[in-house]
């Protein structure tokens, strides 16, 4: 019997790729997104705590209530937006659960989605298995460098019709490490104002943002709230990418929508996990406004090894990605120079096209700095000596 893939356009994701190089060539590895070090010792206990006093079985469909009303206090304290916890949040595994829930839940076939690219990797082929159609739009990466706003405002009017479901943000953004800006988020209100579309916002990065810089919810934009779904994850600001946990916000009647896929997907997230991260947070009020500044130190710490004249260095405000231009140092493809990179020079690395279905405007690579100092001493090292 022949099998007709779902997704013939895929193969495995250039994460596992690299990785898996980077393991076999023993280099240093900051091509995937995730911390090489532990989260808090404190969590790990609260979850060990959760698992040795029996709280090992299935979690309420939404979540557990109490770290669901935490949330929304917090949700309050950092936005000034009232959430309500019993219908408006819901705890998921991760985000890259949340995501497919919310476009499974919002995408019937024939409806177009706007993304932006470069961008995360698993927006298309879900909107793709739902039936929906993609339209990209493509971040201007000349007005990063220019030290502008990114955002193809003028390209995602242009994009949007009558069949326009949902427009995908992701801030800060992988890879590019920009953010919404709140005149961002006033642009996006106003071309959306007359459409039917909803926003999904992928805010996994909400506690990385640098610089003294503020991150601005979708939550927050009264004009789109009601029509948004909010991503966040614990993965991220727990440096715990492995326990893949995450939280959905979104309006009452939306929930309602998201709920019913999700029960079917999962029915509900691990709740050892959701018990310890309720037990910690309720203990560190002010835990994830140290995410930020540990972010900065680890990106500066980059920043101040690197010496190399034909390396630029896009700027920074938020995730933890840097981003190089590599365009003065190599003939070659991205994908084939972070090959190389790899195999020869021993540090691994994720290539900009990886992201994007569209050609880019020149050559890039994408370096995770959530990692040892040491770790980046090496990988500075190898950086500065590129010829
Ligand atoms: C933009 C973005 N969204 C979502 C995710 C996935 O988050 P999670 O690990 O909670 O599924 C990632 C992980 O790298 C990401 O970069």
């Amino acid at each position: 019997m022949e099998l007709t893939s779902k997704l013939p356009g895929y193969g495995v994701s250039i994460f596992s790729v690299m990785s898996g190089l980077a393991a076999k060539h023993q280099a240093i590895n900051l091509s995937q997104g995730f911390p090489e070090f532990n989260p808090p010792i404190e969590l790990q206990e609260a979850v060990a705590d959760a698992m040795r006093n029996g709280r090992n079985q299935y979690a309420p469909m939404p979540g557990i209530p109490e770290l669901r009303e935490l949330l929304a206090q917090r949700i309050h304290d950092w936005r000034s937006v009232s959430i309500n916890p019993d219908s408006e949040i819901t705890l998921v595994p991760g985000a890259t659960a949340g995501l497919y829930v919310a476009i499974t839940a919002l995408v019937r076939p024939g409806d177009e989605v706007i993304i932006v690219e470069p961008g995360y990797d698993s927006y298309a082929p879900v909107i793709e298995l739902n039936g929906g159609v993609v339209k990209r739009a493509n971040l201007r990466i000349d007005a990063l460098q220019r030290g502008e706003s990114p955002w193809p405002w003028k390209e995602i009017k242009s994009l949007l019709s009558n069949k326009t479901r949902l427009v995908l943000i992701n801030t800060p953004h992988n890879p590019l490490g920009c953010i919404m800006e709140m005149d961002d988020w006033n642009q996006l209100a106003d071309i959306i104002k007359d459409s039917k579309a909803f926003v999904l916002s992928d805010e996994v990065y909400e506690h990385m943002v640098l610089d003294g810089k503020q991150h601005i919810s979708v939550l927050q934009i009264p004009e789109l709230a009601h029509k948004a779904v909010a991503v966040s994850s614990f993965g991220k600001t727990f440096h715990a990418t492995g326990w893949k946990l995450g939280y959905l916000c979104a309006p009452s009647d939306l929930t309602v929508e998201l709920r019913k896929v999700f029960q079917f997907l999962a029915f509900a997230a691990n709740t050892p996990m959701q018990v310890g991260a309720y037990q910690f947070l309720l203990e560190n009020p002010d835990y994830e406004f140290t995410v930020s500044s540990l972010m900065q130190q680890k990106r500066d710490t980059l920043l101040k090894q690197l010496n190399n004249p034909i390396i630029t260095w896009l700027p920074c405000q938020g995730a933890y990605f840097l981003v190089a231009d590599i365009g003065q140092i190599t003939q070659k493809s991205d994908a084939d120079f972070a090959i190389d990179l790899t195999v020869e020079k021993g540090l691994a690395t994720i290539p900009l096209s990886a992201f994007s279905k569209q050609t880019l405007p020149g050559k890039y690579l994408r370096f995770c700095f959530a990692k040892n100092d040491d770790t980046l001493y090496k990988a500075a090292q190898i950086l500065n000596q590129l010829t």
